[in-house]
């Protein structure tokens, strides 16, 4: 379960003025009649999804655990970004008992992808290339790479290491699947890449990483009971979404979303493509940036207390830490802590939290909604998940945007497809 705090918001949000407009947008979701409406499958996926493919998916990813010691995510944007925000957030950042995972295929960086495969070298490793078009430049040119590499270390048994994540008749990752053997998963046609996480795109490495993703699944189909609800006075879920248009229609462009913990820093880049790629169209949108605090506090927090006053902060808090630490005392105390002695870190990190709050609220005037889960795991988590998107289509919707197109990321592809003379490209 989550819960949403607005009371940190100090304008009083016209809740009773968007009454309408959210129940009309809601059964437009609902009956798949808006702009992009051939992408709502993920409404419903928590309840509708293929579960004989999840059996296949565990079952995939117990074989891949018991024979590899590394796994390697090879996709970009939402072929990724879903599952290793999941996958940090569940297992931490240096997490022991579980498979290695690495993440290629985001990047063109010469330097980052010969320093991966060099790495590789020495690794009994497989591959889950994912990708819905099947063409993504990023993803392919890494996946070529590493093919290389498994045909290097073992040789015609290579595709046996490789997990292709594709749409389910289309493109060329499917047809490489379909000459060369590949296990395939499928991206469905009426979802996009950032509404994924909750398919195979995201559950194969999450169950990986040793996520039980039908408790995930689970979360997210408890809140798409929780929030396909048109009545905005009882939806927490359309209130942030209605909350975040009222800043946005009164002089905030910027959303913060914020974490406290170093290993949620991911769920601040899953959100930041999201809102970002569903959002920011036609001169639109809140532009979404993300911090880690108490470290970010000691350099954006200088913004957000006494700079331009453009932005609101989105927390996402849990209240119970996976793990704790006790301070104790020291007989020389020369560092001056023994005022902390017998505290838990976790109170100390909710005291940073308390006292960000007060300075940024009080003293600051930033709006801060607060959204905070019980404790991070995996049914959390796809509640989590399922509550974002919900809002973002919400959000876009009352932009009148269409949350589920990209026209934008079509620019900078072409022209570098022209610059590298890709044939047919002019
Ligand atoms: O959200 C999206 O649709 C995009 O970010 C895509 O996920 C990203 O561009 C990768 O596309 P593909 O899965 O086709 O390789």
């Amino acid at each position: 379960m989550i819960h949403v705090d607005l009371t940190h918001v100090r304008e009083s949000i016209p809740f009773k003025t968007y009454l309408e407009k959210v129940k009309m947008i809601n059964q437009m979701i609902d009956d798949k009649s808006g702009k992009g409406n051939d992408f709502l499958g993920w409404t419903t996926w928590p309840s509708t999804y293929d579960k004989e493919e999840v059996e296949r998916i565990i079952s995939c990813a117990e074989r891949i655990k018991k024979e590899y010691e590394t796994l390697v995510v090879c996709g970009i944007g939402g072929s990724y970004l879903g599952a290793r925000a999941a996958i940090e957030a569940l297992t931490g950042l240096y997490p022991e008992n579980r498979i290695e995972i690495i993440y290629l295929g985001q990047t063109l960086s010469p330097n980052y992808i010969a320093q991966v495969l060099n790495y590789l070298k020495n690794k009994k490793f497989c591959v889950n290339v994912i990708s819905k078009s099947g063409t993504t430049t990023e993803t392919s040119v890494a996946f070529r790479l590493l093919k290389k590499l498994l045909m290097e270390k073992y040789g015609k048994d290579a595709s046996k290491a490789i997990f292709a994540t594709t749409d389910k008749a289309r493109g060329a990752l499917k047809q490489e699947a379909n000459k060369e053997g590949y296990e395939t998963f499928v991206i469905p046609d009426d979802i996009g890449g950032r509404y994924s996480v909750i398919t195979a795109v995201g559950l194969l490495p999450i169950a990986c990483a040793g996520g039980d993703i039908i408790a995930l699944l689970k979360g997210a189909d408890d809140a798409r009971i929780a929030y396909d609800n048109g009545d905005l006075m009882n939806n927490p879920c359309y209130q942030y979404a209605v909350t975040r248009n009222y800043f946005y229609n009164h002089n905030k462009s910027v959303e913060l979303f914020v974490t406290y913990e170093p290993h949620h820093t991911q769920i601040g880049e899953w959100l930041k493509q999201l809102y970002g790629e569903s959002e920011g169209k036609e001169k639109k949108g809140l532009l979404p940036d993300s911090v880690t605090f108490s470290t970010d506090l000691h350099s954006l927090g200088q913004f957000v207390q006494d700079g331009s006053p453009i932005l609101f902060e989105t927390i996402v808090r849990v209240n119970t830490p996976s793990e704790d630490i006790t301070m104790e005392e020291e007989e020389n105390n020369l560092d001056g802590l023994n005022y902390l002695a017998g505290k838990k870190l976790s109170f100390v990190n909710e005291k940073a939290f308390e006292g960000t709050l007060k300075a940024h609220e009080e003293d600051g005037k930033v709006p801060n909604i607060i959204i905070t889960m019980d404790k991070m795991d995996s049914y959390n988590l796809g509640y989590l998940f399922y509550f974002f998107m919900r809002a973002c289509a919400m959000s876009a919707y009352l932009m009148d945007i269409n949350p589920f197109n990209q026209p934008g990321v079509e620019i900078y592809k072409h022209n570098m497809f022209v610059l590298l003379g890709k044939p047919g490209v002019k």
